[in-house]
């Protein structure tokens, strides 16, 4: 691919970052990505992520807990399951994806309380929550340290904050990448893995200590990511993402190239109706001091 100032912009995943702001302007399209993001990628892989991770941080009936950058809040909802009478709040700066989370809970809505704000000004007193999850929102904010301390001062001091962070590109987005590049450009080819190629992980225990948190670790969980009947959920994993408007507007020979090249490159990953491809995300967790 060319080295162009795009490209460096895209690889450290500021377009991505971009791309979410810019939603909060056009309510309309947020909220058609919002239902392609619950219908696929919460299906997919959000869902079981929420539930790897919560099966190994152990939250209680008693905590009070924060989902920040909750989406369209399946990781409150997973939670809810787990631990019904824990309080339960999410807070995500598209107002998409808080219209999506408050329609699919709206047979409970005494169980969540939904908000929409951004990550680094929040509408919650110092010290209002024992525990904050932040499931694959920090690759997007844009400011991550300012993230951090915001997290810490509505964090009661020993409250937890747990963070998931893709760990590296899956086999299934590589091949995506490669077929967009072919077919719609090598900047959106970039862009559609900047969720998977975020530049600070490792730095990300640095920057936990430095905002206030102690009692850093971190371990790696991999999932299968499982996409039922892919010609059809592919176009979904597409309009889901970033570049989701940029292929679309290609037409739906191209969206078909795609579809076609990536089932061709992921072959060995195809089981029966189902393509299945495993994807690491790091778990952080760390103590508020
Ligand atoms: C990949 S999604 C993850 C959503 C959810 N945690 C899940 O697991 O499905 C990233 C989310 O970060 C949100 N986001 C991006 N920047 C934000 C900010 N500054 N403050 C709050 N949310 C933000 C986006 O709107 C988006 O819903």
């Amino acid at each position: 691919m060319e080295d162009s100032s795009d490209d460096r912009a895209l690889a450290s995943g500021s377009f991505a970052k971009e791309e979410f702001g810019m939603a909060r302007d056009a309510f309309q399209l947020a909220r058609g990505a919002a239902t392609a993001y619950e219908q696929q990628k919460v299906v997919a892989i959000f869902r079981p992520l929420a539930e790897a991770t919560l099966a190994v941080v152990g939250i209680s009936d008693e905590d009070v807990v924060l989902d920040v950058a909750c989406g369209t809040g399946i990781v409150s909802r997973v939670l809810h399951q787990h631990s019904p009478k824990a309080a339960i709040t999410g807070l995500d700066l598209n107002e998409g994806m808080i219209a999506t989370a408050r329609a699919v809970t709206s047979q409970q809505p005494d169980a969540y309380r939904w908000e929409v704000g951004d990550v680094t000004s929040m509408p919650f007193a110092d010290g209002a929550f024992t525990v904050a999850i932040c499931q694959q929102g920090l690759q997007f904010f844009p400011d991550e340290a300012s993230a951090m301390n915001e997290i810490r001062r509505v964090l009661r001091p020993g409250g937890r904050f747990i963070l998931t962070v893709w760990a590296e590109p899956p086999r299934f987005f590589i091949a995506l990448a490669e077929a967009i590049g072919r077919h719609v450009s090598s900047q959106d080819a970039t862009r559609s893995l900047a969720p998977f190629t975020y530049p600070g992980l490792d730095a990300i225990p640095a920057l936990l200590r430095s905002s206030g948190f102690a009692e850093v670790r971190s371990s790696d969980l991999t999932i299968d990511r499982v996409i039922r009947d892919p010609e059809t959920s592919i176009p979904l994993e597409i309009k889901g993402n970033p570049v989701g408007p940029a292929v679309t507007a290609r037409g739906e020979g191209v969206m078909a190239d795609i579809v076609s090249d990536v089932l061709s490159s992921c072959r060995d990953l195809v089981h029966g109706s189902d393509l299945i491809s495993p994807q690491t995300a790091r778990l952080f967790t760390a103590i508020a001091v």
